[in-house]
């Protein structure tokens, strides 16, 4: 077996980006034949391999846990003295430059739990080959640098597997006796392994046609178990938004006859672009009124969107190697983010998306497992599927759009797709090809790609009172990392704007200023009243800024900022400059968020959902973050204080706000949804101000709610909350939703979130419940990974959160390594708490270690963490 055991005095070696060589051998063409059975599956495989370079040495083929049946060179059976296994791998002499390797093996799909190559899930079969998946499929160069024209044959049982899928176009198929049948498909375009994907299952599907630009007609399908074809037209709906889109924003085409997409319940991410056939976690696909929420909506669209974008950035044009992951996941992120922005409001949009940055990104880029968005080594390759590659990735592709404009941009896109179309780039591919498009040195630049670590920017704005000059004192730094002890200073795009702190208007426009030094200092003539700084609008970069802003500047910024993401933000910095003040002292004086909160809830102009999120205080977790030392309790404390108080100062406001959203049958609408969402935020402050009648306001929402969003809203605030009907509600959600394992996930999820006393508890009972499994990548996540960010109670002061915690990840890493590993980090903190906890995390993870068979990828996380 290849990483699953190892013994301890062989430490696996990093692979270093810095040894990429080109392949020795090159693969025109494979033919795949599966003899397809979840027991045992035979697939066989004819390589025409070319030697690439002058060099004597064999081909050396991929494999993970397989064994040769045969090996035939140029048709002839071969016995082993032309082959042998190195470890895992198959490597064959050979004479010649061109030659056809013939190789067979047999898998077992339902004995695989690792999810990745070919596997079962739900009775269907399907696959899953990033990043190397392929090779527990079949010997072959898998690496993304060798790009090879596919065809696959497969053979089952008909009545099992009614429907048998591939990338590329369908062939032909027919039936075979034993009641088996077979289907060929062919991929026309060269495509790494790790693009390939089949399907065999009995699906329904969903049919649409989309005519492109130039007038291909596509068909377009996704398959569902029968029960979930009702809930696939929001997820269709998408697809043809996101191919118009593709081709208005970024001029690009599809470009086969057919795009499938796949559900499947089991999978360890979102989804996977595989060319032509997309498959996809279910609860990226299915959405209905009664079983999505509005979140579950948009993320679906999105992430439909974000697949279908792959087909050229990730496809057309992808990776040479792995290192260069970011550049199809950061500028992929960066198009559906767009897409989504386009969707609805763009402003709620970017807030959303940098909350993720912040509670995700930020923390990994400040912790133990900090790497650039271009990686310089790694153990297994899983565990950079990191939101640093996708999110601080598509920042990075974001401020070269703030830098260019959108037409530059553009050009560059362009260049760099026509370009590259039908090769394996770089990071530096891309760079570089902005940088020829429009005539710019991005040299500087480039240090988004080598250095990790969020830059840290102070700026002080001082003002003589009377005098007409402002002065602006910009500086930067940016942080050591793990192997990074010195940094250089970057390009900040930083836009930024003054505003009259008496009269309220803009003193000049908006500017975009770029930081590229250490320091700066910027004058503004003509100011005459006492200025306030508006900084990093639309946040601009991704990085944090420190700011001599009073209280009272921020207050007036939340209220009168005309660009609204940073009028949020100067509310979120209100409001955790109070909260941290409150944590250090045990009191809080909360009278400015609270007016600055009623301020906005009040303002008739707002859009409902910017309001929601305006009026939102940062998670404990964020709180955490800004502290030397986190002290969970006390956060917690902290933050109920401040929610109590602005739940009862504006009790009546909340009462109307969550009046004036009511009514009206459900409709997924811009607006609609905003009015959920404000609707859900305020019975949550409700809650906090102690009115008695609110454990029956939310049981009411619960048993009423023709919608996820308004019923998972109110289980939400029952569940934090004392209330008997508490109880009643999770009875009647379980009962209900039993058979729907993604709304199951949410009853183990909102419980798991619960900020009640007794939640470690409660999530040890749920561990136990009939209905958990750490089988289902989903249901582990809605246990053991909500429980992993629930602040207070995963650090809960006697160990028993940690020891819930790694008992779940040892057996979890068992069945399925790349799961558990993306599990650990919040363990692997331990440095940000204080000498108890920190004991205790390490001594837990130092029990991972210790545990036999740990896996690469777990053994990578731990490791790391301890350091
Ligand atoms: N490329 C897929 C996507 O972002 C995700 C693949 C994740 N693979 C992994 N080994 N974690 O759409
Ligand atoms: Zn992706």
């Amino acid at each position: 077996m290849a990483d699953a055991l190892r013994s301890p005095d062989q430490p696996p070696a990093p692979i270093l980006r810095s040894d990429y060589r080109a392949p020795d051998w090159r693969v025109s063409e494979i033919a795949l034949g599966f003899d397809l059975d979840p027991a045992r599956t035979v697939v066989r495989a004819k390589l025409h391999v070319t030697r690439n370079g002058g060099h004597g040495r064999p081909l050396r083929l991929d494999g993970d846990g397989l064994q040769p049946l045969s090996v035939g060179i140029d048709g002839v059976a071969s016995s082993n003295d032309r082959w042998r296994m190195d470890g895992d791998a198959l490597v064959i002499d050979l004479d010649g430059d061109a030659h056809v390797v013939d190789t067979e093996v047999a898998i077992a799909p339902e004995r695989n739990t690792q999810l990745m190559g070919l596997y079962a899930s739900g009775g269907n079969l399907c696959t899953q080959c990033e990043a190397e998946g392929f090779r527990r499929i079949t010997f072959f160069p898998d690496r993304p640098d060798v790009l090879a024209r596919y065809s696959v044959r497969m053979t089952a049982d008909k009545a099992r597997f009614p429907v048998l899928l591939a990338n590329g176009d369908p062939i032909a198929h027919g039936d075979l006796e034993d009641g088996r049948h077979w289907a060929e498909w062919h991929d026309p375009f060269p495509k790494p392994s790790y693009l390939f994907a089949l399907v065999a299952g009995d699906l329904v599907a969903n049919r649409a046609t989309f005519v492109t630009g130039s007038g291909r007609e596509v068909q377009l399908a996704i398959w569902v178990r029968e029960k979930d074809l009702a809930k696939t037209d929001h997820a269709l709906d998408a697809l043809k938004t996101s191919m118009a889109w593709d081709e208005r924003v970024y001029g690009r085409e599809y470009d086969l006859d057919v795009f499938n997409i796949v559900a499947v319940d089991d999978f360890n991410f979102g989804a996977m672009e595989n060319k032509g056939l997309n498959i996809f976690n279910s609860r990226y696909i299915l959405a209905d009124p009664d079983t999505a929420t509005d979140h579950d909506y948009d993320a679906v669209a999105a992430v439909v969107a974000h697949e279908y974008f792959h087909n050229w950035s990730g496809n057309r044009v992808t990776c040479r190697d792995w290192f260069q992951l970011s550049l199809k996941e950061g500028f992929t992120v960066f198009r559906d983010q767009g897409f989504s922005a386009d969707q609805g409001s763009a402003a709620v949009k970017r807030i959303e998306d940098v909350r993720s940055l912040r509670a995700a990104q930020f923390p990994e880029d400040a912790g133990p497992l900090a790497h650039p968005i271009r990686p310089d080594s790694y153990l297994e390759i899983s565990n950079f599927y990191t939101a640093t590659i996708y999110n601080k990735g598509a920042e990075v592709v974001r401020m070269l759009h703030t830098m260019l404009g959108p037409q530059r941009f553009r050009a560059g896109t362009d260049l760099y797709f026509d370009r590259f179309d039908g090769t394996a780039a770089t990071c530096e591919d891309f760079v570089a090809s902005m940088e020829e498009a429009n005539g710019v040195d991005l040299a500087q630049f480039r240090l988004w790609y080598a250095q990790a670590g969020t830059p840290r920017v102070t700026a002080t704005l001082e003002h003589e009172p009377g005098g007409g000059t402002a002065t602006l004192h910009l500086a930067q730094m940016v942080p050591p990392t793990p192997g990074q002890p010195d940094k250089q200073p970057m390009v900040l795009p930083l836009k930024l704007r003054l505003f009259g702190g008496n009269t309220g208007r803009p003193l000049g426009d908006e500017q975009l200023v770029l930081l590229s030094d250490a320091e700066a200092t910027l004058r503004f003539e003509a100011v005459t009243e006492r200025p306030v700084l508006s900084i990093n609008r639309g946040f601009s970069a991704p990085v944090i800024v420190d700011t001599n802003r009073t209280p009272a500047d921020l207050a007036f910024l939340s209220a009168h900022d005309d660009d609204p993401f940073a009028r949020y933000e100067a509310m979120q910095q209100l409001m955790l400059d109070t909260l941290v003040a409150s944590v250090a002292s045990g009191r809080g004086d909360h009278g400015a968020v609270v007016d600055a909160v009623r301020e906005t809830l009040r303002n008739p102009e707002l859009d409902r959902a910017f309001v929601a999120e305006a009026v939102l205080l940062p998670s404990d977790n964020f709180i955490g973050d800004q502290l030397p030392i986190v002290d969970p309790d006390a956060i917690f404390r902290a933050r109920e204080a401040l929610r109590r108080d602005i739940g009862r100062a504006l009790e009546r406001d909340w009462r109307q706000a969550y009046e004036d959203t009511r009514g009206g049958a459900f409709e997924y609408s811009p607006e609609a949804k905003g009015k959920r969402r404000l609707k859900t935020v305020a019975l949550g402050y409700l809650a906090a101000s102690g009115a008695p009648d609110i454990g029956e306001l939310a049981f009411a929402q619960f048993e009423h709610a023709d919608n996820m969003t308004d019923r998972q809203g109110a289980l939400m605030t029952l569940v934090n909350g004392p209330w008997d009907q508490r109880v009643a509600a999770l009875d009647i959600f379980y009962n209900r939703y039993r058979d729907n394992p993604l709304v199951l996930d949410k009853w183990f999820s909102t419980q798991a979130l619960s900020t009640r006393d007794d939640t470690p508890e409660r999530v040890v009972e749920l561990a136990g419940h009939r209905d958990f499994t750490l089988a289902n990548p989903n249901r582990a996540r809605a246990l053991v990974g909500a429980f992993g960010v629930n602040q207070r109670a995963f650090h809960a002061a006697d160990g028993r959160g940690y020891r819930f915690f790694v008992q779940q990840l040892i057996a979890l890493d068992r069945l399925n390594p790349q799961t558990a590993a993306k599990m650990m980090p919040p363990l692997g903190r331990w440095r940000r708490f204080d000498p108890a906890r920190q004991q205790a995390m390490r001594a837990a993870l130092e029990q991972i270690l210790a545990s036999p068979g740990l896996s690469k990828d777990m053994l990578e996380q731990v490791s790391k963490s301890l350091a």
